[in-house]
């Protein structure tokens, strides 16, 4: 399904039709289980946030952060976003107030579509639900696309982050990632 709709997009720049986002009425928005980390990976160009994948698992199984996938039947999983409840930045995440977005991506045959927009909007629900009244994220400033996405959503930048942290990939070398980001938060 994946390479069908890849053929489909491929050098293809005309708006987008009713008929070739049928498939986003399938799509069910859903807890994480463990049985999708693998899927988590996209054949190969996440493998080395497989470790940072299984804490966030294990974070989610102690309650401390919400993991979501957005699943197409019959192709997988197509689409991620996690929530921190709480970290140890309380001006991200308080457990409380202020919950935290990361780690949010749809596959590019699948993007343009209202994919990204309708999880967030199942994110918004569930942060209500549990009591939650900000949601915060940070957005490379190099990706100008994901801030307008962010700001039609009501998100406004609140600070400058350095955005430097380090993470160990699958094989367990130390890696660096450096990403200075826009600091952006919303009301729930
Ligand atoms: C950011 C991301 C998750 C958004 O997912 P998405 O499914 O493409 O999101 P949406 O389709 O809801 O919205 C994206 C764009 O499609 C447009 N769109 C929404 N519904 C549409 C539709 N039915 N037809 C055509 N366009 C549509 C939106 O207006 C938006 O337009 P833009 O290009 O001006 O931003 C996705 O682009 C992605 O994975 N990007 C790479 C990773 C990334 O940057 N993540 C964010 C890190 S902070």
């Amino acid at each position: 399904m994946i390479n069908r709709l890849k053929r489909l997009f491929s050098g293809n720049m005309e708006p987008i039709t009713t008929a070739q986002t049928a498939w986003l009425a399938r799509v069910q928005i859903r807890k994480m289980v463990e049985e999708d980390l693998p899927s988590l990976e996209w054949d190969g160009e996440y493998t080395h946030f497989r470790r940072v994948y299984q804490d966030a698992f294990d974070r989610y199984r102690r309650g401390l952060t919400v993991l979501w996938v957005a699943e197409l039947p019959g192709t997988g999983v197509i689409g991620q976003v996690f929530i921190q409840l709480i970290c140890d930045r309380p001006e991200l995440a308080d457990g409380a107030n202020r919950a935290y977005l990361y780690s949010f991506r749809v596959r590019p045959e699948f993007r343009n579509a209202g994919l990204g927009t309708r999880i967030m909007q199942v994110v918004f629900d569930d942060l209500r639900q549990r009591g939650f009244r900000n949601l915060t994220l940070n957005v490379a400033k190099d990706n100008p696309r994901a801030r307008k996405l962010y700001e039609r959503n009501h998100f406004h930048i609140v600070a400058h982050e350095a955005g430097r942290w380090t993470f160990q990939d699958e094989k367990g070398g130390w890696q660096t990632v450096e990403e200075p980001a826009w600091r952006m938060e919303r009301r729930l």
